[in-house]
């Protein structure tokens, strides 16, 4: 059993201290809301969610949580606060901080007083960066050194949704906590202990990011159905069949797949698809911002690596891949083209290894393709991994043909693998 204090008593706080309080913990709940609070105290919750009446109701007849005003109160009798205030968006788009800051800075003040063991768990949608950087200063100048030592700070994204929020408590799809090590999450952890739910650990500033992918996951996905929705009402197709249908492939679709970080797509289908696409939709005055976008961010992506590498400050440059990706010589719309033919135009002294490449073999569209867009293949092309180890400052690594040698071992070169490095924060 914790006793925890639980800050900001909305939708989320409110569903948490209650669940918390049925799961056997000891619960406060703060805020700065009087009538809240008086609600709460009277087992009436003050927002509205199904089968929260209930357990509010009982949790409260039992004496597992009360609720007040009075932040020393509530740190005083707790040893972990669960902060869990609103974080609404400024005119600027960034989310408001300050009541989180508020809050930071009472506990840091009344730790002062009469330092302990505490853990501050950040509950609380806030953008990466904003506990590293701004809160935890406001909770070192406000404790001081000697309390500070002894306050442990987490961050525990929320991910449940109001109108089904007690069931996905009980049920979430996983509980990321994000601490400087196990044992300091095992303490949030703890909090859940009747919970069945993957646990992972990983860094405050990893955690903050997810909550904040998944929300712009969910966005996307809505605006893409509706978009493939619009699209398809305007070709008398069935929307929602094709939706339907698009679900139903859970290898490609609805799976893990093209859902890692790394460099731009390509190939003969994907571009010239959306670029029908949405083609259609500017002949039909059809208003669909979404899948032009993903142009965009797919050439944004290819700006990016031309953009690292020029930070390298290497000029001899030696490519691994140019086909679209790993065992395929169709070179049809590769972005390794795109990036070879820029990387070449700009100077640089550039070789590109490619075994599925060989200029003898290519014919067709390939050929007619290598023409247009890269006329200077053959002078570029290295026959073996050791030659353009030989030539290089800088290995740029472009597809997974780069598997299976020792880039590493065999090189002393700048690696920079766009499979990976581009989301990262430095590179390698
Ligand atoms: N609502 C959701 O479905 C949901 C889901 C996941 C995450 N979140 C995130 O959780 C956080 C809380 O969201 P919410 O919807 O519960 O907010 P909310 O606006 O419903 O509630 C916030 C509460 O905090 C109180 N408060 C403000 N300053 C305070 C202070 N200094 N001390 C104590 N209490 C204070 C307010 O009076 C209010 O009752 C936000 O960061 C939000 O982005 C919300």
């Amino acid at each position: 059993m914790t006793r925890v204090a639980v800050f900001g008593m909305g939708y989320v706080g409110c569903v948490t201290a209650a669940c918390l309080a049925r799961d056997g913990h000891e619960i406060v709940g703060v805020d700065v809301d009087a009538a809240k609070v008086d609600r709460i105290n009277r087992g009436d919750p003050p927002v509205s969610e199904p089968g929260l009446a209930e357990i509010l109701g009982q949790v409260v007849k039992q004496g597992r949580l009360r609720a007040t005003t009075n932040v020393n109160e509530a740190i005083d009798g707790t040893s972990l606060a669960l902060i869990a205030v609103g974080t609404p968006s400024t005119d600027s788009g960034a989310a408001n901080t300050e009541h989180v800051e508020r809050v930071v800075q009472s506990i840091g003040s009344r730790l002062r007083a009469a330092p302990r063991d505490y853990t501050v768990v950040m509950r609380s949608t806030l953008l990466t960066g904003i506990l590293e950087d701004r809160l935890v200063p406001i909770l070192d100048a406000a404790a001081g050194p000697e309390a500070r030592a002894r306050i442990r700070v987490c961050n525990n994204p929320e991910f449940l949704r109001e109108s089904s929020a007690i069931r996905d408590y009980d049920q979430p799809p996983f509980i990321v906590v994000g601490a400087q090590n196990a044992a300091e999450a095992q303490l949030v952890f703890d909090l859940y202990e009747g919970i069945e739910a993957e646990r992972i650990v990983t860094t405050t500033r990893t955690a903050a990011l997810v909550k904040y992918a998944c929300n712009a996951f969910h966005a996307l996905k809505v605006a893409f159905a509706n978009e493939i929705g619009a699209l398809a009402g305007s070709l008398a197709a069935d929307g929602h069949e094709v939706m339907r249908l698009v679900c139903r492939d859970t290898k490609l679709n609805i799976s893990t797949a093209y859902l890692r970080p790394g460099f731009a797509f390509g190939g003969s289908c994907l571009p010239k698809d959306l670029r029908a696409l949405v083609r259609h939709a500017a002949e039909s005055s059809l208003q669909l911002p979404l899948l032009p976008a993903v142009l965009a961010s797919n050439e944004c992506q290819l700006r990016r690596a031309v953009r690292l590498i020029e930070q390298s400050g290497k000029r001899r440059v030696g490519l691994v891949g140019l086909s679209f990706k790993a065992n395929t010589d169709d070179l049809r719309e590769s972005p390794q083209v795109m990036l070879a033919e820029i990387l070449h135009g700009r100077g640089f002294e550039l070789r590109i290894f490619d075994p599925n490449i060989q200029l003898t073999r290519l014919h067709g569209r390939n050929l007619a393709y290598v023409d247009q867009h890269l006329p200077h293949l053959a002078k570029l092309l290295i026959d073996s991994p050791e030659e353009l180890c030989g030539h290089s400052e800088l290995l740029v690594l472009g597809t997974d043909v780069a598997d299976g040698f020792d880039w590493k071992g065999t090189s002393h070169a700048r690696i920079l693998d766009l499979r990976h490095d581009l989301a990262m924060p430095t590179v390698r």
